[in-house]
């Protein structure tokens, strides 16, 4: 079964409570749920995860570069600043979507430059939590494609 492993980084377990006006009022955990719905009904495996600490979102994109699976990766605010995520998706060859909830282009000049964008197949920001949903049918197309 094609598997698809969505990544989320930094502050995005508090989504629902945090700056509602900027990410909306869906948590994390509706995300999952609406996000497992839909695999399901596609006959996806999915694999979700959140992490605050860097190391663990590195260690997740070798573990899907491994395994061959689509990578749907919002990495918060490490996307303006890790050189380590760009090394890990380069290195583990992993094929990796960018989602943003919100429009960063459209806000402070510190979330203009992502270190992930060079490494990924493409970026998708500022539909809320459809951004996501807009990236699994990318993943999907793109796994159709290559089978
Ligand atoms: C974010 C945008 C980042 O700039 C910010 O640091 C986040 C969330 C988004 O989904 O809009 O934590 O990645």
């Amino acid at each position: 079964m094609p598997a698809v492993h969505v990544i989320n980084g930094p502050n995005l377990n508090l989504l629902g409570s945090r700056e509602p006006e900027i990410y909306g009022c869906a948590t994390l955990s509706e995300i999952e749920a609406q996000l497992r719905e839909t695999c399901q009904s596609r006959g996806v495996e999915l694999v979700f995860r959140q992490s605050n600490s860097e190391g663990d979102l590195v260690d997740w994109i070798h573990e899907a570069g491994r395994a061959g699976a689509s990578v749907i990766l919002n990495a918060g605010a490490l996307t303006h600043t890790s050189i380590a995520l760009f090394d890990a998706i380069k290195g583990a060859q992993a094929r990796v979507i960018e989602v943003h909830l919100s429009n960063v282009f459209a806000r402070e000049s510190f979330r203009h430059h992502s270190f992930i964008s060079p490494a990924a197949r493409g970026v998708i920001a500022g539909f809320g939590p459809l951004s996501y949903f807009l990236a699994l049918e990318a993943a999907l197309q793109n796994q159709r494609r290559k089978t």
